[in-house]
């Protein structure tokens, strides 16, 4: 699989995870640091050696064929989770499960769609369940009704609150969270807007950062991770930063584009760097800069994160600053190999982390090639 493909490329990630422990809750204190790949290696290592190992190959043999998979997303129309969820039901099926076993729903990013999804899965006996919950605070509830029939749960992208976690390992539950550290990719959205330097990203010369943040949906540890941690890369490197605009884009293009439409009409040309939580929005940003007549890389900066394939086409480009590789690729690979783990009985940790990667025109094109 693709997998293979982004081994080089994360070998960078790989500093990093072993510097800060793959799969550990903490913060990541650094990016990955910026050193030279070694040209061949393996996937990135795994420093806590308890974890399973992910790998290409099925994480245990066994036959699927006949085994029912339910996977409910929070809403398809979401860019990065139909790369999320496209690759996972493909993983699924190279590890032997039958397509016609998977059944992927919409939860339409309404949570009661999504509950009674899940009732219909329990009522259809599914051996396993993949969640990415409309809402992380309903974990609790769903848990509550999945564990109490007795299917194993991966949950995926949309983290449950550290209290929710605990509750899984104090009751030895089959149930895990597959996912990244939100306040990695913020970190790394930040430092790219750093490493241009102050004097370059202050075009009015006024000794401070003036910016705008899209956010995605309030409810999301993703969102208000990104929103934090991006600004506290640039106070981190000591600079003045001042917040033009502070609005929810909902990880929406067309949203994205009218709130900067309206802030760069509001604010004009004071607007220096526009951050945005997911790259859906920052590509209607882009287009709200195009409109406005203003230049990335000229005039004004863009972040986004997730590094989808047109994103990457802009970066390429030059317009767009940068975006942050959300690895849809280990994270399917990662709730598939979890799942099989609860199949086979060899269980899971419930925690299973993974590192985002920092796209620049330096590295898109490699990203761009090891996606498609
Ligand atoms: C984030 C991703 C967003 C959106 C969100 C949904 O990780 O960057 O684009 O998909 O998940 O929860």
């Amino acid at each position: 699989m693709k997998k293979k493909v982004l081994a080089a490329l994360l070998s960078v990630a790989m500093v990093a995870t072993l510097l800060a422990g793959c799969g550990s809750k903490e913060a990541p204190a650094e990016a990955p640091a910026e050193t030279e790949a070694p040209a061949e290696t393996e996937e990135p290592a795994d420093a806590d050696a308890e974890e399973p190992a992910e790998s290409d190959a099925p994480a245990a043999s066994g036959d699927f064929a006949d085994k029912k998979v339910g996977v409910c997303i929070y809403q398809f129309s979401d860019n990065f989770m139909t790369l999320f969820r496209t690759e996972l039901e493909n993983y699924l099926i190279s590890l032997g499960f039958a397509k016609e076993n998977i059944t992927i729903q919409d939860g339409q990013n309404d949570q009661g769609t999504q509950s009674n999804q899940i009732d219909a899965f329990i009522n259809d006996k599914v051996d396993v369940l993949i969640i990415n919950p409309v809402n992380s605070s309903s974990a609790e509830t769903i848990t509550d009704k999945v564990v109490g029939a007795g299917i194993p749960l991966v949950y995926i992208n949309r983290e449950p609150d550290e209290s929710e976690e605990q509750r899984w390992a104090d009751n030895n539950w089959d149930v895990t969270y597959v996912g990244c550290d939100a306040r990695q990719s913020g970190t790394m959205q930040g430092e790219m807007i750093v490493d241009l330097g102050l004097e370059k990203v202050d075009l009015n010369g006024d000794g401070k950062v003036q910016y705008i943040m899209i956010e995605g949906d309030p409810e999301n540890v993703d969102a208000k991770y990104r929103t934090e941690f991006s600004v506290k890369a640039l106070t981190d490197a000591g600079w003045e930063v001042e917040q033009l605009d502070d609005q929810v884009g909902n990880w929406d293009q067309v949203k994205a584009q009218e709130l900067v439409s309206n802030a760069l009409g509001q604010h004009g040309e004071k607007i220096e760097v526009v951050f945005c939580n997911n790259d859906a929005m920052a590509l209607g940003a882009l287009q709200a800069i195009d409109t406005a007549g203003r230049k990335v890389g000229e005039d004004i900066f863009l972040v986004g994160v997730d590094a989808l394939s047109e994103a990457l086409e802009n970066v390429i480009n030059g317009t767009m600053t940068g975006t942050v590789f959300n690895d849809h690729i280990s994270q399917s690979h990662s709730a598939a190999d979890a799942a099989v783990n609860y199949l086979t009985g060899a269980g899971n940790e419930h925690y299973i982390g993974c590192d985002y990667v920092k796209v620049t025109t330096e590295n898109a094109q490699e990203v761009l090639d090891s996606v498609k």
